[in-house]
């Protein structure tokens, strides 16, 4: 079965209400490839989503940038997968660099919200990506696998992910992977599920790349085997995201 394209807008710590509205219509006016040929996920602030979800062309959806590792209660500041459900917020995004490594988010850690909030019915965008540093000492592989495994541990049921490959080093840095560079390590975590879970999930899960996505470089990482879609920051909040929504085709 050939997997769909998928494209997240990752919008981050942006926006007024305004912004959000104006981009939403360029969003709405857009005019992109229909549902079969690919999926669009936008992911505003938690306090957008219910304006953007009321707002958004149908055929679009949204996610949560974040979610808590289990049940509510008493955690103070933290958004629960439950309440994502009860909004019916479909996607969630989690293992973000950014929340990994400013926050502190392990790779187990990670894995256990990824584990509880498919558990509650959420679909995943788990992100894994190595720092220039490991990059520079040859040990990419190893990391995104490390992140990847941390997962798989808790994990059996793969249909609701997409593992979004974001080098840290191509984040917010206009440095973007080359297309070589993305296809060469989709193409090893595809390998590590084969070897790893099972050839079927292998075939089927989505690896989307993460990193200076715009509109002028997405067409040849779209080109690439292994690239299944892409998760934009910046330029998600531009109207060049429909031209990398285009890249689908
Ligand atoms: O999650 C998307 C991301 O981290 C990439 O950001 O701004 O480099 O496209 P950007």
């Amino acid at each position: 079965m050939a997997r769909k394209f998928f494209v997240g807008g990752n919008w981050k710590c942006n926006g007024t209400a305004e912004e959000v509205k104006k981009i939403v219509s360029t969003l709405n006016e857009g005019q992109v490839p229909p549902t079969d040929v690919v999926e669009v996920v936008v992911s505003p602030p938690f306090v957008f989503l219910p304006l953007v979800k009321n707002l958004l062309r149908p055929d679009f959806h949204v996610a949560a940038q974040n979610c808590w590792v289990k049940k509510g209660g008493a955690f103070t500041g933290e958004v629960s997968a439950e309440m994502l459900v009860n909004l019916d917020i479909p996607w969630v995004i989690l293992g973000h660099s950014e929340r990994r490594l400013i926050l502190n988010e392990t790779n187990e850690f990670v894995g256990e919200k990824v584990a509880y909030a498919l558990s509650k019915g959420l679909k995943v965008i788990a992100c894994v990506g190595e720092t220039l540093e490991q990059r520079e000492s040859g040990t990419t592989v190893e990391v995104v696998a490390a992140q990847t495994k941390a997962i798989a541990e808790r994990v059996s049921n793969w249909a609701d992910v997409v593992l979004a490959y974001e080098p840290v080093w191509a984040i917010g840095t206009g440095k973007v992977a080359s297309p070589a560079q993305a296809q060469e390590v989709h193409f090893e975590l595809r390998k590590w599920f084969h070897a790893n879970i099972s050839p079927e999930v292998a075939a089927t899960i989505r690896i989307i790349y993460g990193g200076s996505v715009n509109g002028a470089n997405s067409k040849e990482l779209a080109a690439q085997p292994d690239v299944d879609g892409f998760l934009v920051g910046g330029a998600s909040l531009k109207p060049e995201f429909i031209d990398i929504i285009k890249s689908a085709e």
